[in-house]
């Protein structure tokens, strides 16, 4: 039964068991049954109808429901009272926090309006020990046109609240990356060319995760600075000098046992941070660590670019909502996501074959990028986008016919099929 937390009181106290037979399946698209579902119709009516099928079944809720901003619009309204908006929202995340499994994720994606109060209401929901990130999605560049629009700031950014269900059990959100071309500040850090021989093996002994550690001296060497426009030809021999940390207990001894002027290499397999369980090589000299450039960095198109962790601020450059009106095939007027938007979420959240959630499908964003990855996927729609956007978008994605937005990470995700639900009924409370 889906019921707020802490709580046996059924979320909607109507009864819906007479809606639960309404539901009947449409028609699957495609060769075999595979978990896929397309509803039509309030999410709320459809999750509880659904209840018994994916209970604590769905590993990432993606939810981007109307923001409020008071316009009507051609695809959907999006004019609600504050208040009635929010016990909106309210219920139908209560109504994914029981479908998700323990060990899952809920991303509510928001704009500037409605931010504020929904954050006070997932906090309740979710549990505020179990807020993760807010993260600021820059949807469009920052640079307009002098006089384009009326508001004298750009609106520009919107955000995405991600909670775990349980912080003690979720799944860790994958380690994810992007190249950025380094600028002249950071190839600033990378200014000494480390020249060496093979060395002679001084220690072997087992490192921190259990693997062998070997450190090596050098006799023939040299260690300089260079100026900045020789550092993309001597990238190879490229290093940056940073300080040991003391309380790694590793660095300080083997620092401890290095003489100054003397250039040492220690080969091992770091058992924790972000090497952890790969075999790397740190220079030693005169008490300081010496990084290698292709440690972080590499050569692209005759450029130095770094391959840097995503933060909680996703760039225009990493993500953009300009040129996606044709993504897929369908056009929705406000409020279509990127493809890589929901391809960066879903790879954070998930692996291949979890369960994806979208309560607020729209132009079906979600389960197409889904299905490109290899990932199960339930979504919910009320309006008559279903027929206009999603199926015909949805048709071409498991026929292996779409060609934009995200690749398909295997063809075989695109030979797939989906059950499409019409649930009919009347409307439930709290309904826009
Ligand atoms: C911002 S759009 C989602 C856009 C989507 N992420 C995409 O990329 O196309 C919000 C959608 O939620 C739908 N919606 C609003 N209330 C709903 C409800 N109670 N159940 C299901 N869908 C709802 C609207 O019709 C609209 O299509």
């Amino acid at each position: 039964m889906i019921s707020r937390p802490g709580t046996k009181k059924p979320l909607v106290r109507q009864n819906l068991e007479t809606r639960v037979h309404t539901l009947v399946t449409k028609r699957t698209v495609g060769d075999a049954r595979t978990g896929n579902i397309l509803v039509k119709g309030d999410c709320l009516a459809g999750m509880r109808a659904l209840e018994d099928r994916l209970m604590e079944k769905i590993q990432l809720v993606y939810a981007d429901p109307p923001y409020n901003t008071r316009r009507k619009g051609r695809d959907y309204d999006d004019d609600m009272d504050p208040g009635k908006w929010l016990t909106m929202l309210e219920q139908r995340a209560v109504a994914c926090r029981s479908l998700l499994k323990p060990t899952g994720w809920f991303f509510l994606h928001l704009d500037a309006n409605g931010l504020a109060s929904a954050k006070l209401m997932m906090d309740r929901i979710m549990g505020e020990e179990n807020f993760t990130f807010l993260v600021t999605w820059e949807r469009t560049p920052k640079l307009t046109f002098l006089g384009q629009g009326a508001s004298p700031i750009v609106r520009n950014t919107e955000f995405i609240l991600v909670y775990s269900k349980n912080r003690k059990k979720r799944t860790k959100l994958k380690r994810l990356t992007r190249d950025m071309e380094a600028t002249r500040k950071v190839l600033r850090q990378y200014n000494l060319e480390v020249v060496r021989d093979k060395g002679r093996l001084l220690i072997e002994e087992d490192g921190p995760s259990g693997k062998p550690l070997s450190v090596f001296e050098h006799d023939n060497f040299s260690v300089k600075s260079i100026s900045h426009d020789k550092r993309l030809a001597c990238f190879d021999r490229l290093y940056q000098s940073t300080r040991i940390n003391p309380s790694s207990t590793l660095q300080s001894r083997l620092a401890k046992r290095s003489r100054q002027g003397h250039l040492y290499s220690v080969r091992y397999t770091p058992d924790r941070g972000k090497r952890a369980g790969r075999e790397i090589e740190v220079l030693l000299f005169n008490n300081r660590q010496l990084w290698p450039a292709a440690e972080n960095a590499f050569i692209r198109h005759g450029k130095i670019f770094r391959r840097v962790d995503i933060s909680t601020l996703w760039t225009n450059e990493e993500i953009s909502a300009v040129g996606i009106s044709s993504q897929g095939g369908v056009r929705l007027i406000r409020g279509k996501k990127p493809e890589e938007l929901l391809e960066r979420i879903i790879l954070l959240a998930t692996n291949p074959g979890d369960h994806v959630m979208d309560p607020f499908a729209g132009s079906g964003t979600t389960p197409a990028v889904a299905q490109k990855l290899g990932r199960k996927w339930i979504a919910f729609e009320k309006s008559d986008s279903v027929e206009k956007l999603i199926l015909p978008r949805l048709k071409r994605v498991v026929t292996g016919q779409d060609k934009s937005g995200v690749m398909y990470r295997n063809q075989e995700y695109a030979e797939q099929c989906f059950d499409y639900i019409d649930l009919p009924g009347e409307p439930l409370p709290g309904k826009p």
